[in-house]
């Protein structure tokens, strides 16, 4: 598959098939996450892969509702996390990327969440162009995530993927054109203040 056919293609799947992803082809998703790029080649990632049920039922009970103040269910990837084969949780190790020594290169401090998401973006490539279905799930108590997995301190969990065989076809999701997010030379965009 091209990259850019790739790139068009995949959607984020919240259905799957109950047929098993073996080791194998986990291992090639990951393989594509860890050729990431990261903020001077850190990799600050750390991937958990979770298999048992009821781990994958404790995370599906650690997301958050797109509702304020909502049940885990509320989360439109509640059932995917709970039923896929497989659930791939990214953590990062903290005060690493987007730091020279102890202190913040930039005004945007720690940038683990720009790597993992890199890595995470190759993650979902790899599997759509193997067949697999993902969706990045960030709204989610990443605490009580962390604790679930055993996640210790100078670590935390970022998002998670369910990763399986699609038993859906979404349609795309509509994007912005490029006219309303591309400017050139300047930012010419109208802003709130116009
Ligand atoms: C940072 C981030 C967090 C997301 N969190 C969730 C989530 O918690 N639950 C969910 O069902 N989808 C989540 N999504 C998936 C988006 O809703 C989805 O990517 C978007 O609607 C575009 O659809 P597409 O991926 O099919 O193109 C998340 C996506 C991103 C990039």
């Amino acid at each position: 598959m091209k990259v850019q056919e790739a790139i068009k293609s995949r959607r984020s799947i919240r259905r799957y098939k109950t047929t098993p992803v073996d080791d194998r082809t986990v291992e090639r998703v990951l393989e594509a996450a860890r050729w990431a790029p990261s903020w001077a080649n850190n990799q600050c990632w750390r991937f958990i892969v979770v298999r048992d049920n009821k781990t994958k039922a404790e995370l599906a009970n650690a997301l958050l509702s797109v509702e304020k103040g909502g049940t885990p269910d509320g989360n439109p990837a509640f059932r995917a996390i709970n039923n896929a084969p497989v659930v791939i949780v990214a953590c990062a190790e903290l005060g690493k990327s987007g730091f020279y020594g102890e202190e913040p290169a930039t005004d945007k401090g720690d940038w683990y969440i720009f790597d993992v998401a890199l890595a995470m973006q190759n993650l979902a490539l790899a599997a759509h162009e193997l067949g697999l279905g993902t969706v990045h799930v960030a709204l989610v108590d990443a605490k009580k995530a962390a604790s679930i997995l055993q996640v210790p301190d100078g670590f935390c969990v970022v998002e998670m993927t369910p990763l399986g065989y699609p038993d859906q076809e979404p349609r795309p999701r509509p994007r912005k054109e490029l006219s309303e997010i591309v400017s050139y030379e300047k930012f010419s965009f109208q802003t709130p203040c116009d």
